[in-house]
């Protein structure tokens, strides 16, 4: 089939962002995603992507007000949670959370009120839940944090150093929106049929989770075990290397010069270097594995990819792996909502058409 994985083929026309592998180009409504992550907040990257411009402070108080205000978990939510089987995975404990707040006021189109309540909540569930099955009692949504801060509040009882907020705070920004990956066609395509917004959000969880979209940066994670302190990272790198393994967090299928991701987080965790030695590892481990790819596949363009960072910063912070995807799960939401947003504007619903390929009756 021509358009096996329909790649290559343009599915809408859109404001929202470019991404340019050749060049190395992420591009938010004509904003660099990487200077984004570098000097803005979660809460005014997502401003940003859905409403076309940064905010200014009148509008960044009221929104992030507004988030603040739906963090916590309506009772009937929590009930919800608690029913659910402990086996079940966060990811679809997520999907089911979004699907059930989808209540009659949830019809198309889709608002902004709706969406920064589906935003705000999205850190609760996953720190409640995980709580929870950790026999650990949940902790209630601060009021004195800004998003990304009470996300890991939330998650540890302990107010988090600044820079682990900067850190983690620039990879939900980088990883909030990208094209026109899976789960944001997903999204779009719920939309259009003139679906409300939880239903297009549950679908595009339910993409997400799938190993080939939603992945965790668990090979760098690995990687970065075994490496374990700088004075080991020659030996062990030249071994995989001649080994003919493949080095995690180095490579991609689209970006064949630097993954701009990988470019802001290493600028922010060189920057707090001296506070994690997780920072600091992963900036030296990069310089070195650079070297020795050019030595061992001179000529493949091999760069560092975001997860390279992605790892440093989620094993620094201390993250449990199981948690890896819906944390994705929580920045992703912004550009499914903004991609929601712009198909609501001038909808037409996505129809593709399949070729025939079977047999004709006799
Ligand atoms: N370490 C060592 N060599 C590598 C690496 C790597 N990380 N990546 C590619 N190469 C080599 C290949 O061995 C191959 O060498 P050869 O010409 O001697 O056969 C050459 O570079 C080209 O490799 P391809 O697989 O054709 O490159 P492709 O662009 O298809 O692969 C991929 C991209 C899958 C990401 C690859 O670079 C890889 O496996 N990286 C490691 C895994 C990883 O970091 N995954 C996370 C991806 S980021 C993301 O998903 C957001």
């Amino acid at each position: 089939m021509k358009t096996a994985g329909l790649e290559g083929v343009v599915a809408a026309i859109s404001e929202i962002s470019l991404v340019d592998g050749n060049k190395g180009h992420l591009v938010y409504r004509g904003h660099w995603a990487k200077d984004l992550a570098i000097s803005y907040s979660f809460e005014e990257v997502a401003y940003l992507l859905w409403y076309g411009s940064l905010p200014n402070k009148t509008e960044l108080h009221e929104f992030g007000e507004i988030l603040k205000a739906n963090r916590r978990l309506p009772d009937y939510i929590k009930t919800i949670i608690d029913n659910l089987p402990e086996k079940m995975e966060l990811m679809s404990v997520l999907r089911t959370v979004v699907s059930a707040m989808g209540t009659e006021e949830y019809q198309w189109p889709s608002t902004t009120e709706q969406a920064l309540s589906l935003t705000a909540v999205l850190p609760t569930v996953i720190s409640y839940r995980y709580r929870r099955i950790n026999g650990l009692s949940p902790i209630e949504p601060s009021d004195n944090l800004n998003h990304v801060a009470n996300f890991l509040y939330m998650l540890k009882e302990e107010q988090p150093s600044q820079s682990h907020v900067k850190a983690l705070s620039a990879y939900l920004i980088l990883t909030m929106e990208h094209g026109m990956n899976a789960s944001t066609f997903t999204a779009r395509v719920i939309a259009s049929t003139q679906s409300d917004l939880a239903s297009a959000i549950s679908g595009a969880i339910g993409a997400m989770k799938g190993p080939l979209h939603g992945g965790a940066p668990s090979g760098v994670i690995e990687l970065l075990d075994e490496i374990g302190s700088k004075e080991n990272a020659e030996d062990v790198l030249r071994r995989k290397l001649k080994g003919g393994e493949r080095l995690m967090g180095f490579g991609h299928r689209v970006y064949k010069t630097q993954d701009p991701r990988a470019e802001a987080l290493r600028t922010i965790t060189a920057e707090f270097s001296e506070d994690d030695p997780w920072f600091s590892l992963a900036n030296e481990v990069e310089d070195l594995a650079i070297e020795l790819l050019n030595e061992y596949k001179p000529g493949r363009k091999l760069y560092t990819n975001v997860e390279f960072y992605a790892a440093a910063i989620l094993k620094a912070i201390d993250l449990p792996t199981e948690l890896f995807t819906s944390a994705f799960t929580s920045s992703r939401i912004i550009g499914w909502i903004a991609n929601v947003l712009e198909q609501n504007e001038n909808n037409r619903i996505i129809r593709p058409a399949s070729e025939y390929s079977g047999p004709m009756p006799e």
